[in-house]
């Protein structure tokens, strides 16, 4: 169990405890799950370094986790980044490292899962062994938190000795994070609450789904990894008071954080003013901001 801390834990405001995730390597807490994923592919043997390739669907920040994580091996890494992602975005990824593929297939019209499956169907002739992340069905994303993220907050918490609940505000992509970090607070004794966040007009839970510019964060799927039944709530912020939070907290503290990050503040501030020094608010700061000012 990895128990030492490696992003801070700070309260930011009376009552709120934010996670810096955005201060790990890769930019994001989604390192986490891909630095888990690869080591244990790696133990089993399902990836074996100078013959296997790893291969995912994401121009997001799983992908920067991928690139760091396998690089310390060095495994190459193949992307399928899907063409809505930002030009600057696919020049960072190959600057970590990986190598973004199916760009005329994505052009043609192709889903980046179906460059994926292409990919795999045709590993032998391109003379591939492939192994595919998988992060939304691969149950090491989940370990990652419960096992690594979750036991470090644990670790950090004892600076706040009087706390005894906890209220979890998480948004969520694959779920990982949020049920792996209360399923690990939980088991240290925390009472915990946790409230969903949502883009408006998005309901994960039943599959329903807008356009929205909160990436990261219900993404079309329902979230494979939420235990629906540890969520006691679910806000939804629309994407105009999510802008007015997110330059106040950069204002205020000197972070620009993300669009999610910035979307659970929201709600984590609201809250934060009902809070004691028995019951404190808890939320992630994802990633940082930069990337999203494209979006808007
Ligand atoms: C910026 C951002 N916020 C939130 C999430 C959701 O994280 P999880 O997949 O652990 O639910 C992601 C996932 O990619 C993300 O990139």
């Amino acid at each position: 169990m990895q128990t030492k801390a490696f992003t801070p834990l700070l309260e930011v405001l009376p009552g709120l405890l934010a996670k810096f995730e955005c201060d790990n390597p890769g930019g994001s807490h989604k390192v986490r799950a891909a630095r888990h994923i690869v080591n244990k592919a790696l133990e089993r043997g399902e990836i074996i370094p100078g013959r296997t390739t790893v291969i995912e669907k994401t121009g997001g920040n799983f992908g920067f986790g991928l690139a760091v994580a396998c690089h310390k091996f060095n495994i190459p890494v193949e992307l399928a980044v899907g063409l809505s992602f930002s030009p600057v975005k696919r020049q960072c990824l190959e600057l970590f490292g990986a190598k973004l593929i199916g760009v005329d297939m994505l052009n043609e019209g192709l889903a980046p899962r179906e460059v994926i499956e292409w990919h795999l169907a045709h590993a032998e002739e391109l003379g591939k062994h492939y192994y595919y992340t998988d992060q939304f069905n691969n149950p090491d994303s989940l370990a990652a938190h419960e096992f690594e993220t979750g036991p470090e907050i644990v670790e950090q918490l004892k600076a706040w000795p009087h706390i005894k609940s906890l209220t979890l505000v998480k948004c969520a992509g694959t779920g990982a994070s949020l049920t792996g970090i209360a399923r690990s607070l939980i088991a240290a004794g925390y009472l915990i609450r946790v409230v969903l966040v949502e883009p408006v007009g998005c309901d994960s839970q039943s599959g329903v789904f807008t356009d929205h510019k909160f990436e990261g964060m219900a993404v079309g799927v329902k979230p494979p990894f939420v235990d629906w039944q540890l969520i006691s709530e679910v806000k939804r912020v629309d994407y105009e008071r999510m802008l007015i939070c997110q330059k106040e907290f950069a204002r205020a503290n000197g972070y620009f954080v993300g669009n999610t990050t910035a979307a659970c503040l929201l709600i984590a501030q609201e809250l934060a003013a009902k809070t004691d020094e028995a019951h404190k608010i808890l939320t992630l700061l994802y990633d940082h901001g930069l990337w999203y000012l494209k979006m808007r």
